[in-house]
């Protein structure tokens, strides 16, 4: 709590609570003294330089939403399980079923390539907003506006491209109050290096996601391969481990309750300044049919993994994905409520009524901006729901997926190489696809979909439940007959049905496809929704964009005590913080770490989730910990009051002397609103002890060679 006396004795400083996600460039300007005040030892340069090795030197995104790091001048990386997941599932067989015993490359000619995975360096931002902003006019249309930014970024994302040497990219901060360029440099031959067997990696799985205390060890090793000039390069025999400018050494002294934390990464979406009508939509209308149409997916698809070893493998994947923010919606959802946020936004709005009122100039700025954001959520409402529908029952389906990749076919420039891409596309489709569950998955997700989205929101199609009523057949009936009738004719359930198809495909009876009846399905439903949902979905998030624009701009003129950050947008950003413990409910502390201890006491040879390997078993029973033992225990996670969110997934988590304490990989459920509303007594994020996954690697894996090449700081 900051006093009126300490306000007089730190004039200079604006106000900082916990919650934040800095821009690296501006740690000088803003953030730096803060960070040392708080215990960091180290200067704004050792974070972020363009003339140095800095700490962004060794910190990627990983594939399309992860953070990673180097830890090694080999190249080596480390992520979470979870991010290296897919990967390791793609090499995965019931014959080599790494995601079970998981996979240890014991030389660099074992370690794996993963075609479809890239990682990404930040080479360097900068602040271009008034060359973005160059030409506008605050009276301009929107659409006018958005045309001139859309052409400035491009000119200065081309000219600074290098001929594409780099990935350049102009993105929005403050909801397009300022621009930042970011110039990037991409890595694509990754290998897989390592990852533990599921029930480590994975251990608590969906049951444990999201929660506190924790004992996952949610780690996955890959390597940065390039050519012989050091430079990023296509996957080649010939390629040799990546020498990096920068990597982590690593801390084997762990962490005390009150050190400082520092998290760099790429957190991906926040929307802390919204009104409270956004809160109001998201929480009565948004989250409610998510969860819903997802606890379906989960119930349909649990049932089938639990009873089939093969489902389990194919469908893990995704069922990790649709639950994780399943739960996470669930968690924002109680956090809300919690924090009373709606009534604090609503306290927060009278204010800046106050505030505006008071003078001429902001009334005419500002002072239609709160009833405006009333009226758009209120014609918002319907559609969003509509939308949430239509993308999480319909387009979120792998068959509907199938059918809208297949698409191209019809308007293809090149039909046998389409039809030779189709067919390997489908090899993977087939390989993770169940025809039951699909089918119980798709049933249920139109009945969903008629129930939930409202009746203006039917699109011609779902009229069959009208018309088999004629027959008298029930409304549940009819949801049977009608997707059995596709599944039975489709040739995208059947890999040999697709096959033939393509076998005979011309150009001159590509109508064929046409009438492919999950193919009329999902054609016929999207073109209802970009006729009759997205129009007005569109107008009214083109309107909430400008008053976001316009609102977050006057927040910051009226907040003048408080430095605000930035709402995350997948850049590279630095949160800080200390390690601490926390109380979810009265009464009750949860601690900051959880131990080996905990994994035994959680085993269960019964539960999936919590079968504990017999060969960990033997080293606890052994206390054979190494030199990565505290006090003759083995920590596993600990948690802090750093500010995570989605995408920060992997990110190094470092003390105060720039080492690799940890890899973050979670939040606490209780903390989960943090996305829309942070409270610093409930947000922890969640981070594997670096130390953990050492031992695992030297003592469960016997990988030493990959022990040899870290730097450890004793
Ligand atoms: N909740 C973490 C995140 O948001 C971990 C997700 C992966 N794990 C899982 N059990 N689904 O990404
Ligand atoms: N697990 C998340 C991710 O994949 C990070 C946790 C969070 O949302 O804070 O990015």
């Amino acid at each position: 709590m900051l006093t009126l006396a300490s306000l007089f004795l730190f004039p200079q400083f604006k106000t900082k609570a916990d919650d934040g996600m800095w821009i690296p460039l501006l740690l000088k300007k803003y953030t730096i003294d803060d960070m040392r005040k708080k215990g960091f030892k180290l200067t704004a340069e050792d974070i972020y330089s363009i003339n140095n090795a800095s700490m962004k030197d060794a910190v990627m995104i990983f594939g399309g939403g992860c953070t990673a790091e180097l830890i090694s001048d080999r190249g080596l990386i480390i992520t979470n399980h979870h991010c290296g997941y897919s990967s390791i599932q793609a090499h995965s067989s019931i014959e080599h079923d790494y995601l079970t015993d998981g996979f240890w490359a014991m030389t660099d000619g074992e370690e794996l390539p993963n075609p479809s995975l890239s990682v990404t360096f930040l080479v360097r931002m900068e602040d271009v907003t008034a060359q973005v902003l160059k030409g506008i006019d605050e009276k301009m249309k929107e659409s006018v506006r958005a045309e001139i930014i859309k052409k400035n970024s491009a000119e200065i994302e081309k000219a600074t491209a290098e001929n594409g040497k780099y990935l350049t990219e102009v993105t929005p901060f403050f909801y397009g109050n300022q621009y930042y360029l970011f110039v990037q440099q991409e890595f694509k031959d990754v290998r897989l290096v390592g990852a533990p067997p599921s029930a480590i990696g994975k251990f608590g799985g969906d049951t444990d996601n999201w929660m506190w205390p924790r004992h996952t060890g949610d780690f996955s090793m890959f390597r940065i391969y390039v050519d012989k000039n050091n430079k990023p390069a296509a996957y080649s025999p010939e390629n040799v481990p990546y020498k990096p400018k920068k990597f982590f050494p690593i801390s084997l002294k762990g962490v005390k309750k009150d050190d400082f934390t520092m998290v760099l990464g790429y957190p991906g979406h926040t929307q802390e300044y919204i009104p409270s009508y956004a809160i109001k939509m998201i929480t009565e209308t948004e989250n409610p049919a998510r969860i819903a149409v997802r606890q379906s997916k989960i119930d349909i698809i649990a049932a089938d993994m639990e009873k089939d070893r093969g489902v389990r493998i194919q469908y893990s994947s995704k069922y990790a994905g649709i639950s994780n923010s399943w739960k996470k919606w669930i968690g924002e959802n109680r956090g809300l409520a919690r924090l009373h946020s709606i009534e604090k936004k609503e306290a927060f709005e009278t204010d800046f009524a106050k505030w505006v009122s008071g003078d001429k100039n902001l009334l005419s700025k500002y002072g239609t901006l709160l009833v405006e954001y009333q009226d758009v959520y209120k014609n918002l409402s319907p559609y969003a729901l509509a939308s949430d529908y239509f993308f999480e029952a319909i387009w979120r389906s792998e068959i509907i997926q199938f059918a809208n990749r297949s698409g191209g076919l019809t308007n293809s420039k090149d039909l046998p190489k389409d039809i030779e891409a189709l067919r390997k596309y489908s090899e993977g489709f087939f390989k993770d696809y169940n025809f039951e569950t699909d089918k119980k998955l798709f049933r249920k997700m139109i009945e969903m979909y008629y129930r939930g989205a409202g009746k203006d929101f039917q699109p011609e199609l779902m009229k069959f439940v009208n018309t088999l009523s004629i027959l008298e057949i029930a409304e549940n009936e009819a949801f049977d007959v009608f997707t059995n009738h596709l599944y039975q004719n489709s040739i995208f359930t059947d890999k040999q049905r697709l096959n033939s198809f393509l076998d005979g495909l011309t150009n001159d009876n590509l109508a064929q496809l046409l009438a492919d009846p999950i193919y009329k399905f999902y054609r016929d439903f999207t073109a209802f929704y970009v006729s009759k949902i997205r129009p007005e979905n569109d107008i009214a998030e083109t309107k909430i964009d400008s008053l976001n624009r316009i609102y977050m701009k006057a927040q910051i003129e009226m907040d003048t005590a408080r430095n605000l950050f930035p709402d995350a947008n997948f850049t590279l950003r630095v949160a800080y913080g200390k390690i601490s413990d926390y109380e979810p409910v009265d009464g009750v502390i949860y601690k900051h770490y959880t131990t080996l201890e905990g994994i035994l006491a959680k085993d269960n040879p019964e539960i999936y989730d919590y079968n504990v390997p017999q060969r960990l078993k033997e080293l606890y029973k052994a206390k054979d910990y190494g030199q990565y033992a505290e006090n003759g225990e083995m920590h596993v996670c600990f948690i802090a009051s750093n500010h995570t969110t989605g995408g920060n997934s992997g990110s190094p988590v470092i003390n105060a002397n720039g080492e690799l304490i940890g890899v973050n990989f979670d939040r606490n459920w209780e903390g989960t609103m943090s996305d829309i509303m942070y409270d610093p007594s409930q947000c922890r994020n969640i981070s594997l002890d670096i130390r953990y996954a050492l031992f695992l690697i030297e003592k469960f894996a016997a990988d030493k060679r990959l022990i040899d090449e870290m730097l450890l700081i004793k």
